[in-house]
């Protein structure tokens, strides 16, 4: 079990979204949440996220589980370019990059045997980490992410705010893939996909 959404209800003003509702995820699974506009797709994913509140049940995720939200709407801002702002977007990563430096400095200053010992201990747990992360393939596969959405490679150094409302929804879906986290969210992603992107999509593999 990933997420269980137990006994899930709420109302606003009186109108019923939904009572009781139950929903459970398991690894591996793909789950469409299904309804016409005003149903509460977006507050079920936002109760989710504990973003809004129920009025009755309870949210719980299996320990640790990462989590990726996709907002119906997004807006990016600031000067980085499509490309960095995606790969900005690994901060697991980057920090994990971070402390393999740190570690490769203290090792070479440190003579003591008994104070290596723990750090090159760490030292190796931070490298496989980093390595089954995709720390060393980060860029290639932010590039491969942001082709496989249909950027075009001469894009890819453009800053990601003066790109169009979709554009910037495949941006943050970018972001998030390359993340890959347990559990994704994502809130009508195919509003602004075309098939290509679609179909994309539904082959990846989050190993990617
Ligand atoms: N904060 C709020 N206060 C009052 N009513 C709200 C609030 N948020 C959502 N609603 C109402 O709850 C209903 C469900 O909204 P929601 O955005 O979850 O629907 P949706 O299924 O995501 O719709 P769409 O397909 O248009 O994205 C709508 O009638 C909406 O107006
Ligand atoms: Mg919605």
């Amino acid at each position: 079990m990933i997420l269980l959404a137990d006994k899930i209800s709420k109302s606003f003003g009186g109108r019923t979204l939904y009572s009781l509702a139950t929903l459970q995820l398991n690894a591996g699974e793909r789950w469409a949440l299904v309804g016409p506009n005003g149903a509460g797709k977006t507050t079920l994913l936002k109760i989710i996220m504990g973003t809004e509140t129920s009025d009755e049940g309870t949210i719980s995720f299996a320990k640790g589980t990462s989590i990726g939200y996709l907002e119906q709407e997004t807006k990016l801002s600031g000067r980085r370019s499509a490309l960095g702002e995606v790969m900005d977007s690994a901060t697991e990563i980057k920090r994990l990059g971070a402390r393999i430096h740190d570690l490769e400095n203290l090792i070479s200053i440190t003579s003591d045997e008994g104070e290596l010992e723990p750090l090159l201990e760490e030292y190796g747990r931070a490298q496989d980490r980093f390595e089954h992360a995709g720390g060393y393939e980060l860029e290639s596969r932010a590039r491969a992410i942001l082709c496989g959405l249909g950027f075009p490679v001469s894009d890819l150094d453009k800053p990601a705010k003066d790109f169009s409302g979709g554009w910037q929804m495949r941006i943050a879906l970018s972001k998030l893939l390359l993340r890959h986290p347990d559990l994704l969210l994502l809130d009508e992603p195919t509003n602004h996909l075309d098939l290509e992107s679609v179909q994309w999509l539904e082959g990846l593999h989050l190993d990617l």
